[in-house]
């Protein structure tokens, strides 16, 4: 077998070692165009989790890897004079350019042929391999020449950085958040080796330019590098190679392979460098890659193997590298955070990292965190603990004169089971037991305003009098069993009305007894939904007038909020989304014309709803489609109806048009709630595949939202609140007489399953390298 491999960096090398290990009778062949001692850069990073693959796939090459690298445990963040340290993070550091040199030296050994200084520019001259490997790195060449089979997408970032590098000692990863006259300025700086640091420079490109660095040559802007961090290089100078200020090209390929010819490492994907995986992706491309050939029986089965096995893989750790980079490009969301806040911000901005993981490791740390979180809650007139604070989530919250004991909130579900919008026993029982579960606040599901604002013939309503009447009865249960406030949520399902039962085929139009449906603009929402019919003055009228008699209603029944639902591609939302809003008058066009129609409404609610009880807003904050609303739009639909009163911006996303394509994961909404909060500086709720209290008080405490909703945990699951509060033993959790003796019981319980899950979890993690080596270089206690 003759395999060519374009690119000698770490994921050329890396596949070369592997492939020959498997079959040594194979001709390889590396052609690199620098020369072998060549390489940019200062240091790369590993977790220890990467180092047990390398230990199993290739044990010579790891021990003199490891022999060679730095180790540390602690994250170090230094924020406004502050720093907080976190440990038990087990990271490695390592040169580059030894990294490059150990690769060589075993891929040599094993009978590799390594071509340096030869720049390829056509593989026609590897006709008669079997394999040709580009692993020509972030700007292949081949990835270009190919670019309509492989169809990269750049996404080039806002942020500009550099890489320098530096003498300073570092004994921990070390983040540092530098304000100057300019703006901010952030280091991600570690030390790779003895005496050697890396050190990358981030900043956004006004700041940039602010600080005078455009045009400056390595040397210069070193020098304004090393004025801005001099307090902390002590004196340490900062060492430059090819360190050019860019920006960072988020590199994703619908195609990773092209007959036999397969991308690897960052020909095919990037990932960000604020979480440290290029090199680890390069290496684990060439695992996967590797272990593809030995399975298939063909060098194109095996290429088919490798991307269809690894594509998942790559994918999950750029998403967790965007939502890291998007943190850091918007770090001045949260400028003006407690810096304990700020630095658990970090911690906890890729998701992998969150509350309870962070207690285990650092509890002093998530000590202060909740300190920090219960002083703020004081501030707001709270006569709370600040000493021994409770977790976030079960920290009061007002919004006007109503008052939240805890920060859960059951999410709006529609149960599609009222006859004729009349909510049954069922209703009655579905929210009297989440109320008796201890959430502070329930939702109610859609409640349509009229017969024809239905979006099933099961949605409940509010327009007569015995809607109104079972509705009280609803609210009544709560109130007189439960601690937790109820919210009516107020809808018109627009354009998505008159289909079936969700179990019966969600959005699908109605086979018989549909009612005619409206919108925007006529536009269906499948091609074989009801045209919908346009809206004109007398319909937006006649809307707007059943939206106050709901109100009222809604009034009469005793809630405690209103929430005006703008989301999801019903009515009020078909008019801010621009997919949905094509119209030519008043309403149509700008935002801020699309705005319109629903602002009329929620200022008309305002007007009648009662002015000591809080009034909310259900938005989707992007359509996840191309010329849709963006998290950038939501802000200022957060604005605008902050100007109106509201008090709470409910941030869902989606369900707007039927092409969008949404990147779920966990808690895959909570980054627009952020951007909401932090930037319109409004009190918001996050909702979306948030699934445990962990999470919860992650998204709490890191002040990515005020509340937090939680749909589909809460259908399996009423009493979610109390056993969070059992786990974290917040006492006065809100139980009704009757279950007394079960709160005893789990409260009793949860203190010791506690202790047992958080031994486990602290047996089950293996020794980090960085604790190992501390272990081995111990002295000896004296007998
Ligand atoms: C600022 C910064 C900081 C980083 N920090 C880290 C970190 O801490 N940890 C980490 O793991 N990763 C880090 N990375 C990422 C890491 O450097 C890359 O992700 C990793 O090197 C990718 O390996 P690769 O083999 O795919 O590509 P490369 O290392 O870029 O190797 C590609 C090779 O191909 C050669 N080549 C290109 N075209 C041709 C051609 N036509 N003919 C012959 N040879 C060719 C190039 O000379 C190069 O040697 C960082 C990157 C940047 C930019
Ligand atoms: C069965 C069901 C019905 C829903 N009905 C509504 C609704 O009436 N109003 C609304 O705003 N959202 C509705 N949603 C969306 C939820 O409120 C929530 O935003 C969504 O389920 C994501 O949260 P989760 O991952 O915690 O379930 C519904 C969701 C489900 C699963």
């Amino acid at each position: 077998m003759k395999v060519a491999i374009i690119g000698g960096g770490p994921a050329g090398l890396y596949s070369a070692i592997l492939l020959k290990k498997q079959r040594p009778e194979a001709d390889i062949t590396v052609h690199e165009r620098n020369r072998a001692d060549d390489t940019f850069g200062f240091g790369v990073v590993f977790s220890d989790a990467t180092l047990d693959n390398f230990e199993k796939y290739d044990p010579p090459s790891y021990r003199r890897i490891t022999q060679e690298f730095a180790y540390w445990d602690d994250i170090a963040v230094h924020f406004r004079g502050t720093v907080h340290r976190v440990g038990g993070n087990g990271f490695c550091g390592c040169s580059r350019r030894q990294l490059l040199l150990i690769l060589q030296e075993r891929a040599r050994e094993l009978g590799v042929k390594l071509n340096f200084e030869t720049e390829i520019d056509d593989e026609a001259r590897f006709a008669d391999a079997d394999l040709v490997v580009l692993a020509d790195g972030i700007n292949s060449r081949f990835r270009e020449k190919y670019a309509a089979h492989f169809e990269p997408k750049v996404d080039l970032r806002s942020n500009v950085f550099t890489w320098m590098g530096s003498t300073r000692p570092l004994d921990a990863f070390t983040f540092i958040f530098q304000e100057t006259e300019w703006g901010p300025f952030i280091a991600h700086a570690y030390q790779y080796e003895v005496g050697r640091s890396t050190w990358i420079f981030e900043t956004d490109p006004e700041t940039f330019k602010r600080a005078g660095l455009t045009g400056l040559d390595e040397q210069q802007s070193a020098a304004r590098m090393a004025e801005i961090f001099g307090w902390f290089l002590e004196g340490h100078p900062l060492l430059t190679n090819r360190s050019m200020w860019r920006k960072f090209p988020m590199i994703r390929s619908q195609r990773w392979v092209k007959d036999n010819m397969v991308l690897l490492g960052d020909a095919k994907a990037t990932a960000h460098f604020s979480i440290g995986s290029g090199t680890k992706l390069a290496m684990e491309d060439a695992i996967a890659l590797s272990d593809a050939m030995s399975d298939a029986p063909t060098v194109r089965a095996a290429l088919a193997l490798y991307e269809q096995g690894r594509r998942e893989e790559v994918e999950k750790t750029q998403h967790a590298a965007d939502v890291s980079l998007v943190w850091f490009e918007h770090v001045d969301r949260f400028w003006d955070f407690d810096p304990v806040q700020f630095a658990f911000g970090v911690m906890t901005r890729a998701k992998a990292i969150t509350y309870d993981n962070l207690t285990l490791r650092a509890p002093d740390f998530v000590g202060q965190v909740d300190k920090a979180f219960a002083r703020h809650v004081r501030k707001q007139g709270f006569d709370i603990d600040v000493e021994t604070p409770l977790a976030p989530m079960f920290q009061p919250f007002r919004l006007r004169e109503m008052t939240l004991v805890n920060r859960a909130v059951v999410s709006p579900m529609c149960m599609y089971s009222a006859k004729e919008g009349v909510p049954v026993d069922f209703h009655l029982v579905h929210y009297g037991s989440r109320a008796l579960g201890g959430a502070g606040l329930i939702f109610t599901e859609m409640t349509c305003v009229g017969r024809d604002a239905r979006i099933t013939p099961g949605c409940a309503g509010l327009w007569n009098d015995e809607q109104e009447s079972a509705w009280r009865r609803i609210v009544d249960f709560v109130h007189a069993n439960s601690a937790a406030k109820i919210c009516l949520q107020l809808g018109h399902a627009g354009r998505k009305g008159a289909t079936r039962l969700m179990w019966d085929g969600m959005d699908r139009p109605l086979e018989q007894g549909a009612w005619e449906v409206i919108s925007a603009s006529p536009i269906p929402y499948f091609p074989d939904s009801q045209m919908p019919r346009e809206m004109d003055r007398a319909a937006m009228e006649r809307v707007k007038a059943e939206f106050i008699s709901a109100a009222k209603r809604g009034e009469a029944c005793g809630f405690d909020m209103l929430e005006l639902h703008c989301a999801h591609g019903y009515l009020l939302a078909s008019f801010i989304s621009p997919l949905t809003n094509q119209r030519s008058d008043e309403y149509g066009g700008p935002l801020e014309n699309r705005l319109r129609y629903p602002l009329e409404i929620f200022e008309a609610l305002r007007s009648v709803w009662p002015s000591h009880k809080p009034m909310s807003v259900r938005i989707s904050a992007t359509d996840w489609a191309e010329g849709g609303i963006t998290g950038d739009d939501a802000v200022q639909v957060a604005r605008a109806f902050a100007e109106s009163g509201v008090d709470l911006v409910d941030v869902s996303t989606g369900q707007t048009v039927r092409d969008a394509q949404p990147v779920y994961g966990r808690m895959f909404q909570t980054p627009f709630s952020d951007q909401v909060r932090n930037e319109a500086r409004v009190a918001t709720m996050c909702v979306g595949n948030i699934t445990s209290a962990d999470q919860v008080n992650t998204i709490l405490a890191a002040g990515r939202a005020d509340l937090v909703a939680l749909g589909r945990p809460h259908l399996v699951d009423p009493a979610f609140t109390l056993k969070a509060a059992a786990w974290y033993g917040a006492k006065e959790t809100f139980c009704p007489p009757q279950y007394l003796p079960g709160k005893d019981q789990i409260f009793r319980n949860s203190v010791r399953d506690r202790l047992d899950f958080e031994e486990l979890k602290i047996k089950a993690k293996p020794k980090t390298r960085a604790e190992l080596k501390a272990e081995a270089t111990k002295p000896l206690a004296a007998e």
